[in-house]
């Protein structure tokens, strides 16, 4: 620990890799380089991983000393991602203790975590991640959350300042649809750089589901949760493929209460909330996902809130995730019933953002 500790240290103000392709005799260094000559001894098939990273991308999370925004920090220090991770929090007191002790963690990783109070520091990030916000309380909507998660959003904005041209902005706060959308107006960024979570946890949740009724590994499981975030989110079952196959070829799947299924997903967010009074390490896992995609330029497919150019409105769907954003919508054909859906989630998040714009 003390090791991790003392790199961690040494490596603010160095490149990892320059830290640890140096030579030494042992006996030429101060006491702390021997400490760490010593570290790379104990690890060495970590010092030849660190050697050949590039250097470090900058990731600014606002709200990190909350659950959420810290289990998105958790979660990305432990990805092969080398990122400078920024915390901010209004919370100055739980920030310092989220940020020492995410950076007791960092050892693992080939990241840096440090905090700041000046919010002006993350504008010049590669991605600025927006978690602060109020949390659901047992009982309120997610739309309830708005007009106060929406002052927060303002006036977070409003002194991240300069914004990065090129600056990815991703919203995980709830209600995360209309957020994403405010976020977007708000910084007048284009709308490729302005994405939200919205219902990637959802959808992730589904295949979970369903890879236990199947006996199927999740990553062969295509079937997204797309409209919003919450209330007004579906399945859409008529494009669920597993393995490449319709999901309904299945044997398995005879008999089984889709609906039920759907409800099951949409209210699991409200169920860990009962027990345990809120939910972050899935969102965390999705958070430090979505920044990797983006980062490493992967082109993957994942149920995000974007803009699509048919609905003229942000909301889930499937979108193609790089190092500009929101590459493409996928604008998929729905049955009717799930266009129903769909309409009245488009219709839901646009009356919200018309609330405020
Ligand atoms: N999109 C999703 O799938 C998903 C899942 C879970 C939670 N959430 C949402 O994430 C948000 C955070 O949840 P949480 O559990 O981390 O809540 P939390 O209360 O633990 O953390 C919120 C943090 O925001 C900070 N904050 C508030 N106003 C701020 C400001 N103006 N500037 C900087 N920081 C500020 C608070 O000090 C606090 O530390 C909520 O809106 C919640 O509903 C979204």
């Amino acid at each position: 620990m003390i090791f991790s500790r003392v790199r961690h240290q040494l490596a603010k103000s160095a490149s990892p890799a320059r830290i640890f392709s140096a030579s030494f005799s042992t006996s030429q260094l101060p006491s702390v380089g021997r400490t760490l000559a010593t570290c790379t001894n104990v690890f060495p098939e970590r010092s030849v991983d660190i050697q050949t990273i590039s250097p470090r991308s900058k990731v600014s999370i606002v709200g990190a000393a909350g659950n959420v925004g810290a289990s998105v920090a958790y979660s990305l220090l432990h990805r092969h991602t080398p990122v400078d991770i920024k915390l901010f929090d209004i919370n100055q007191k739980l920030l310092k203790g989220q940020s020492l002790d995410l950076a007791d963690s960092a050892w693992l990783g080939e990241s840096m975590v440090h905090h700041s109070s000046d919010l002006s520091e993350a504008g010049d990030s590669d991605v600025i991640v927006i978690t602060a916000g109020a949390k659901q309380v047992p009982g309120e909507t997610r739309a309830q959350l708005l007009d106060r998660n929406y002052k927060v959003l303002e006036s977070i904005l409003s002194k991240v300042q300069p914004i990065k041209k090129d600056a990815k902005i991703l919203i995980i706060a709830n209600p995360v649809d209309v957020l994403t959308a405010l976020a977007q107006k708000i910084t007048g960024l284009p709308y490729n750089q302005v994405f939200g979570s919205g219902t990637l946890l959802d959808s992730a949740r589904l295949r979970n589901h369903l890879s236990k009724i199947l006996n199927v590994r999740q990553r062969s499981i295509h079937c997204h949760v797309l409209g919003e975030h919450g209330d007004n989110q579906f399945v859409s079952w008529s494009t669920a493929r597993v393995g490449g196959f319709p999901l309904d070829c299945f044997p398995e799947m005879k008999n089984i209460d889709k609906d039920g299924i759907s409800t099951e997903i949409a209210n699991k967010a409200y169920d860990i909330i009962d027990s345990k009074g809120a939910t972050y390490y899935g969102v965390g896992v999705c958070g430090a996902f979505l920044i990797h995609h983006v980062l490493a330029n992967t082109h993957d497919v994942r149920t995000i809130s974007c803009y699509s150019k048919k609905y003229q409105s942000y909301v889930s769907l499937p979108a193609v995730v790089n190092q500009c954003g929101v590459d493409r919508v996928l604008e998929v054909d729905l049955s009717e019933l799930e266009q129903e859906k769909m309409n009245k989630a488009v219709a839901h998040i646009k009356e919200q953002v018309g609330q405020f714009f």
